[in-house]
């Protein structure tokens, strides 16, 4: 199987994953990026099973909307049933790095009031420490510099996303060459740092459960030591 066939037999499995939770009321969280987009095809079959969406991207709003799953905005949402997403990196805690697709904080807010995060990968994204794929840090225009100084200084190599603006009118960096041992403390020092909207490490919300699309199948994992 190549990458494309993992990601669509790990995106149909989160979608068989969660249709047992499934109800007429349920509002379920979509994350962003190509293994996203399978699980969104796959849950197309299971739409008169649940009440709608809230998307991660405008991106994803438009995918879903095509598929005819109403998608509402998260300020008249209370709960996510579930929320399902992609990821560039993930550790054996299911610390995550993502972003690499420039929704990340629309994808951290969006997960931050999910009761279960669901994460989908095929197994080249599994890694023992985060860092080798660029941490990618959402910026106000007017601190790129400034951030990016800051950065440097955290032993981090910062390439700036030529090009790119995030759907909330923003601008990205990439943070190459860090080794991430700690990701929830170097999760807080850089949302600490002044003109950063946020960064793609998901360590203080990790994910709950790890579908990991492999040749032999698809692999259901849990934080280690849990
Ligand atoms: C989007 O901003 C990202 O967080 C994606 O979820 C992540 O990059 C995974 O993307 P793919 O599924 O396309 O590899």
């Amino acid at each position: 199987m190549n990458q494309n066939e993992l990601k669509a037999a790990v995106g149909q499995s989160a979608a068989d994953y969660i249709e047992p939770l499934l109800t007429k009321e349920a509002v379920i969280g979509v994350g962003t990026g190509s293994t996203a987009n399978y699980f969104i095809d796959a849950l197309a079959k299971s739409r008169h099973r649940f009440d709608g969406a809230v998307a991660s991207s405008q991106a994803t709003a438009d995918r879903l909307k095509k598929h005819g799953i109403p998608v509402y905005d998260l300020n008249d949402v209370n709960e996510l049933l579930v929320y399902v997403d992609g990821a560039d990196e993930t550790n054996p805690n299911l610390e995550l790095i993502k972003g690499g697709g420039g929704a990340l904080t629309r994808e951290k807010i969006v997960a931050s009031v999910a009761r279960q995060f669901v994460c989908i990968v095929d197994d080249t994204k599994l890694v023992d420490v985060l860092g080798k794929f660029p941490l990618p840090v959402e910026v106000i225009p007017m601190a790129r510099s400034a951030v990016a100084r800051k950065l440097v200084g955290l032993g981090g190599q910062p390439v700036y996303r030529q090009g790119f603006v995030t759907d909330n009118g923003n601008m990205i960096i990439d943070v190459h060459g860090l080794s991430i041992t700690d990701p929830c403390a170097m999760e807080d020092t850089i949302n600490g740092l002044t003109g950063v909207v946020t960064q793609g490490l998901f360590a203080k919300r990790p994910a709950d459960v790890l579908l990991v699309g492999r040749e032999s199948g698809v692999e259901e994992l849990r934080p280690a030591g849990s």
